[in-house]
């Protein structure tokens, strides 16, 4: 009896180290985005996006002959919450690399966890140019906010001919305060005057006062580079006192929820993005069609960099050829790989040099104006 228990323990000793050397029979990848919370259809789409990624290469037969699995976490557009979930997927939970988040202020939480842990991370959206600074392990997919804030304040300025602007931003948001700033630089350097600069708190959802101050100042533009829920509100309350001009948005403006909040207040508002999808490109319109197909609806520029991001990392562990982060991070900074947004190619600090695209909300619709190419 004793004599088997120790043959059936050898055994299982065997058996399991035999396990171990061939390692888990998937690839472990942490996927970050807000779910719930004050932007959750940037979320929803983000995690939408990085499962129909997935689910192509595991069709082809996945990556270094195994199949990826995704271990998805909601951060809720929160960073305290996003330095738990970013932690929990690596120490828990092992994940040999992360894909997100979304929000620049969180992902700003995130970015120092996957540095110390010496774990890759590429956020598909976050634009300020902070996150990318904080280390050698962490990328992203999308363009970063000085050349946003520029594009902005080049159209608002030169082609909707406004020479006086007013700004409104949440000050407690590294986006968009960072947004503000770039657009501000640029739009004085055009020649254009910048009649009133107001900050906001986190959270606010009555945005007079500042309006009010605003709009006695009879700015030919109104530059807002907030979030979705915000900007939506913004522009309800600048009409109601008055404000009939153009206003101006960054990425965030991006959201189905946009124009279900801000009706008619949004008609003759202007956004720069990151891709458009009435781009003719094949591999635009072959996504377009593959993500209406599986989720019902149009994808908006948070799928389409989700899905890059998620491309980008798998491409990278593919030619890393193992899954060690050193062996990750190596290949990810020579990524030369055509994706949704466009060409990805990493430049020193990590960041992708892509073009931009303006947006006018007409109708309730998004329809595409411009491209500009830094
Ligand atoms: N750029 C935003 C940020 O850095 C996130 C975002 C990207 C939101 C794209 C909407 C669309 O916080």
């Amino acid at each position: 009896m004793k004599v088997y228990a120790k043959i059936a323990a050898i055994g299982a000793m065997v058996l399991g180290l035999a396990a171990c050397s061939s390692g888990p029979k998937e690839i472990l990848i942490g996927g970050v985005g807000p779910v719930t919370g004050a932007a959750a259809t940037f979320g929803v789409s983000t995690k939408n996006a990085y499962e129909m990624a997935i689910a192509e290469w595991n069709a082809k037969g996945g990556v270094l002959g195994k199949q990826i699995k995704l271990d998805f976490a909601d951060d809720k557009g929160d960073p305290t919450e996003g330095a738990t979930v970013y932690t929990k997927l690596i120490q828990q939970d092992k994940v040999v690399a992360i894909v997100g988040t979304v929000m620049s202020k969180v992902s700003l939480a995130g970015a120092p966890i996957c540095q110390a842990a010496g774990i890759p991370m590429i956020s598909p959206t976050s634009t300020n140019p902070k996150v990318t600074q904080v280390g050698d392990y962490i990328f992203r997919a999308c363009f970063i906010d000085p050349f946003q804030g520029t594009v902005g304040a080049q159209f608002s300025y030169n082609t909707l001919n406004a020479k006086k602007a007013g700004v409104l931003f949440d000050n407690g948001n590294d986006y968009d305060k960072g947004l503000a700033e770039y657009f501000q630089a640029e739009y004085t350097k055009l020649g254009g005057t910048v009649v009133d600069y107001e900050g906001y708190s986190t959270g606010a959802t009555d945005f007079k006062a500042q309006l009010t101050k605003i709009v006695a100042q009879k700015p030919d533009v109104l530059y807002s580079p907030n979030y979705y829920q915000d900007d939506a509100l913004i522009a309800k309350q600048a009409r109601e006192l008055g404000f009939k001009g153009p206003i101006v948005g960054g990425d965030g403006w991006d959201s189905p929820d946009l124009v279900k909040i801000g009706g008619s207040a949004v008609e003759n508002c202007y956004f720069t993005n990151h891709y458009s999808k009435d781009d003719t490109r094949p591999i635009v319109q072959d996504f377009v069609k593959k993500y209406q197909a599986k989720y019902g609806e149009v994808p908006d520029a948070l799928a389409a960099l989700g899905y890059d991001a998620m491309n980008i990392m798998l491409d990278a562990i593919k030619r890393a050829g193992k899954t060690d982060g050193a062996s990750i991070r190596d290949a990810l900074k020579a990524t030369d790989l055509a994706v949704v947004s466009g060409q990805v190619k990493f430049d020193a600090n990590r960041d992708p040099i892509k073009s931009a695209v303006v947006i006018a909300i007409q109708n309730g619709q998004q329809v595409y104006k411009t491209t500009v190419n830094p």
